[in-house]
């Protein structure tokens, strides 16, 4: 339940990124001995990866919130074909992992946010490349392989997940290989610095192209995950969006880029520093048209987000995803706020209106649920949002953290 209309005030201190934690605590599979991970966020999709692992045999200890320490060595299972895997889309990073370490992998099919047709053609190809048979039987994908070699893998689209999926698969891997038209998000790059950290040889993650020289042995160490870019992105638009002064703090400026570009654009003021970024809204804000795409493009997880702070702002914008082909699902929930969003071929036609008037409504995935707690923090009276146990897999304490800068926000249960 959120009472719209208070300014955010203070200071929000960012966790570890889902997106990069999700691939390295599956990576630990390829390495024997401890791995100790910091800057874990305390949220529901590392629970459900974590149990994964647990369930394969991998033994997990947690010294504090935000640190783990696990060790995969005794894991003698490559079947997760259990119902946890079901739960989330990360858990296809299993299957680089467990085809790395075993050469077999049975993984059940991935799940997660719903925006249509998400398919794994290109993780597919590149285990192919490397030699594996892969079949899909019932929604189990199983990969095999006699031996896996080194090849050179070109990516029809930089997929995030097809680009994690190969350095797994090839890191322990004789020979290089390479996969050109990588993805180059940050936490792409994240994966390739903790495989390193723990002996591999990954070079070029960042880049169009990255070099895998496979190695025979990743050894344990420590690691700490770099701040969630999602999170950040998010609070720095509640701010611009419900108006206030918010430093963000333990985040990486650079990765923002895209987006603080595009809130300057729309009249907020912001001041970047080494490790935090300070956003202040500066009056109604204007149209913008933006376009989502792979990074250092504007990111698609902050699209949803972007068209509700976009709904009030004066003239009509218009935003193009770029991404994911049915990622306006949401947009018939957030117009129950009285706003005008019309979506025509791929893209968000939006007039902006003077005010938001409270509504009832339904997170239909983790970055549109939290487009919805924005739009309730924008409006005049009250939201109530239902299904936010979306929310709850990818946003760390999102309440509390709302709650200090001034929100009225409270959680439910019903
Ligand atoms: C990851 C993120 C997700 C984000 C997305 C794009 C994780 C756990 N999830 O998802 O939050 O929205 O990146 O930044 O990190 N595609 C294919 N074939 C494939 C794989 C992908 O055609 O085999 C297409 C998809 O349909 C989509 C595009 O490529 O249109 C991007 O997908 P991808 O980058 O793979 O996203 P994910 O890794 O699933």
């Amino acid at each position: 339940m959120i009472r719209g209309g208070n300014p955010l005030h203070g200071k929000v201190h960012i966790s570890g990124a889902k997106n990069a934690a999700v691939a390295i605590i599956p990576a630990v599979l390829l390495v024997e001995g401890k791995c100790r991970i910091e800057n874990i966020p305390q949220i529901k999709d590392v629970e459900a990866i974590v149990s994964i692992l647990k369930y394969l045999g991998a033994s997990v200890e947690r010294p504090a919130d935000d640190i783990l320490e696990i060790d995969a060595t005794g894991v003698s299972s490559y079947m997760a074909d259990c119902e946890m895997a079901r739960s989330m889309r990360a858990s296809y990073y299993l299957l680089g992992a467990l085809l790395g370490r075993f050469h077999h992998a049975h993984v059940r099919m991935p799940g997660g946010c719903d925006f249509g047709v998400r398919p794994i053609d290109l993780h597919i190809k590149g285990f192919e490349a490397l030699g594996a048979d892969v079949t899909i039987e019932r929604d189990v994908v199983i990969a095999h392989a006699k031996h896996l070699f080194a090849n050179s893998v070109y990516l029809d689209f930089p997929s995030v997940g097809a680009t994690i999926n190969i350095m797994l698969a090839a890191c322990r891997t004789p020979g290089t290989t390479i996969i050109e038209n990588a993805a180059k998000e940050p936490h792409v790059v994240d994966l390739a610095n903790f495989l390193n950290q723990m002996g591999a040889f990954v070079r070029g993650a960042g880049t169009d192209v990255i070099r895998i020289q496979g190695v025979e042995h990743l050894g344990g160490g420590t690691y700490s995950i770099i701040p969630d870019q999602i999170e950040a992105g998010t609070y720095m638009i509640a701010v611009a969006a419900a108006g206030g002064d918010v430093v963000i703090e333990n985040i990486i400026p650079k990765h923002m880029e895209s987006l603080t570009a595009k809130l300057m654009e729309a009249g907020t003021i912001i001041d970047e520093m080494d490790d935090a970024i300070r956003v202040r809204s500066n009056g109604r804000l204007k149209k913008i048209n933006l376009k989502t795409m792979p990074y250092p493009g504007f990111p698609t997880d902050l699209q949803p987000q972007m068209v509700t702070l976009l709904t009030k702002a004066e003239g009509t914008s218009v935003v193009i995803e770029g991404v994911w082909e049915s990622r306006f699902q949401y947009v018939e929930e957030l117009n129950r706020f009285g706003v005008d969003v019309v979506i025509a071929d791929e893209r968000a036609i939006i007039h902006g209106v003077e005010k938001l008037q409270g509504a009832s409504v339904k997170a239909t995935d983790l970055r549109a649920g939290a487009s919805m707690i924005i739009a309730g923090l924008m409006a005049e009276g009250c939201t109530k949002v239902e299904n936010v146990t979306h929310i709850d897999r990818g946003y760390e304490k999102l309440v509390e953290k709302l709650e200090n800068l001034g929100a009225s926000i409270e959680r439910i249960h019903e």
